[in-house]
Formats: C-alpha cells, structure tokens, sequence
C-alpha cells in the first residue's frame, strides 16, 4: 500500500474511540521496526519526522523514498502516514513538496493571528494534493530538537479558529510535555481537554510528549477525543537500553558481534516491543 494522509484513519480512530501511533523514526532500523510492529498488529500507523531527525536522514527526500522502498519491499499492507513532525513553515512546504503525506505545522509560538494565516496557507497547499496537516496551539512543554516550549495550556477559543480553518487534526498544549516527565509534574489538564473537545466538535485530538504518561491518563485522554497520540523518547530509550545491555554483556566482541546488523539488532527488538506495547494500549491493534 501506497502512502496514506492521516486523515481518514484519524477519523476512524475517532469514532471508534482509539488513538493511532505516532511514531518518530530516526534512522533505518526505527523505520524498519515501526513498520514491521504496525503490519504485525495489523494497525493503522503515523511515522513522525522531525525536521532535525530528517535534516539527520540526509533530507525529505532521501525519507520518502527509504519509507516508500520499505513498504514495497516488506510487503506492508496496513495504512502508513508519512507526517512531518513540529514542522516550520518553510519545512512544511518542502515535505508537501517531497511526497510526504501529512503535515505538521506548529505555529503555536506565533501570535495566534500570524498562526491562523500560515496555517491557512500551508491547508491551501497541502489539500491540491490531499495531504492532511496537524496544527497546534498552546506550545508542548520540554525539549525537542533543540526547540524548547513552555509547557502552556491552550485557550479552548484559539483552538476553535484553529481549528475551523479545516485543519485534519489539532494539538493542543494540556500540561503535556517532550522528553521525560518530571518528578513533580501535574499531569494532563483533562479539564481543559474536554472544554477543547466541545468547542471543536469532531476535531481528531493530538496528545504530544507520548512517553511516560501514566497508562490511565493515556485512557482517560483518548475518552475525551486524543485521537493521534505521538511517542518519541520512549523508544529511544528502549533502543539505548538493549544496545547498552548487549555491550555490557561483551557480545560486541564475541564473533562477529560486532557487525552492525547484530550490534543494532536487539535495539531494533526492544522498539518493536515498545511500539507493540503503545498499539495495545492506544486500542489500535487490528484497526488497520
Ligand atoms: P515524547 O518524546 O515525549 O514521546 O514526545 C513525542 C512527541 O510528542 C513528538 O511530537
């Protein structure tokens, strides 16, 4: 199967009261495992492409064809989105441009009305070609490549104009953030997600900063319209973890241990598991 814009499998996540996966992908062995995971578990799956992360992979290009040549090759039949993740204007416009499928475009650290305009044109564009885009209001906390955001809690009101400009999708900062969860935070703001919910009426949610939520705020979240929850650091840190513990146990060294398709195996094994963990817990295993 070709690639395919989130849109309707967001729709369909809605209403059948689930989440799909986004997945970030950085390198070979993250595409390969993410891909292999969402054809195991027969679901719908988003593979998230930061800039820094395709600026790493050698350019939009080189993505959409490693992604596009993987689905051929492995014989993927499930829906596969290929999304720009935090994407800037300018990225944004480069990633329609390469064959990506769907767009982020976060305006969220512009003034609302600067927001509404570039979002407005990046939706113009990106729908000549039936790519879907995600906009964002109210900046997700923590660090993500290098951009830092403070953490806000988005103005219900700002998410409806967002929103009814016809965007696919919308993220809306709730006390959520990137990276690890810190030992005295919060948690999600369900109040203000359920106001959000309202006033966009069907608006597939996006929960950002996927890792390390407790199970039961992933849940209660997807109950109250998160449709797109997207998951960065925790397969990392899965990946980082086994690569450690193969190393640590010498196994580099042993044969030809030291071969990259067997140093970076059990990394690739332990993001499998990961993402495995993620479909189960998103409700979107045999969804696809
Ligand atoms: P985490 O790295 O916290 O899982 O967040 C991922 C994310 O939101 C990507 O946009």
């Amino acid at each position: 199967m070709s690639l395919v814009s989130a849109k309707e499998m967001l729709q369909k996540a809605k209403a059948g009261k689930y989440a799909v996966g986004q997945f970030n992908i950085n390198n070979l062995e993250w595409t390969k495992a993410i891909l292999l995971t969402a054809q195991e578990c027969n679901s719908p799956v988003i593979l998230g492409v930061s800039e820094g992360a395709g600026k790493y992979m050698c350019g939009y290009n080189t993505v959409v064809g490693m992604v596009k040549g993987m689905i051929e090759t492995l014989g993927i039949t499930v829906p596969v989105a290929l999304h720009l993740d935090h994407g800037s204007y300018e990225g944004a416009l480069k990633c329609i441009e390469a064959g990506f499928s769907s767009v982020m475009f976060d305006g969220s650290h512009y003034p609302i009305d600067e927001n509404i305009e570039k979002t407005k044109e990046i939706i113009r564009v990106a729908g000549e070609k039936g790519i879907s885009v995600e906009a964002e209001v109210g900046a997700i906390g923590g660090e993500e490549d290098g951009v830092v955001g403070g953490g806000e809690v988005a103005d219900p009101d700002e998410c409806k104009q967002i929103a009814d400009l016809g965007v696919d999708m919308l993220a809306a900062g709730i006390g959520n953030i990137h990276g690890v969860y810190p030992e005295n935070w919060t948690g999600l703001n369900f109040d203000v997600l359920a106001q959000i919910q309202e006033k966009t009426g069907t608006m597939p949610l996006v929960l950002h900063g996927g890792t390390g939520i407790p199970e039961e705020m992933v849940k209660k979240a997807i109950s109250l319209g998160v449709s797109k929850v997207n998951v960065n650091t925790e397969c990392q840190l899965s990946f980082a973890a086994a690569t450690r513990q193969y190393i640590e146990e010498g196994k580099d060294k042993q044969g030809k241990g030291f071969d990259p398709r067997k140093l970076l195996a059990p990394g690739t094994e332990a993001i499998k598991a990961t993402v495995k963990e993620k479909m189960e817990l998103f409700g979107s295993v045999n969804k696809a």
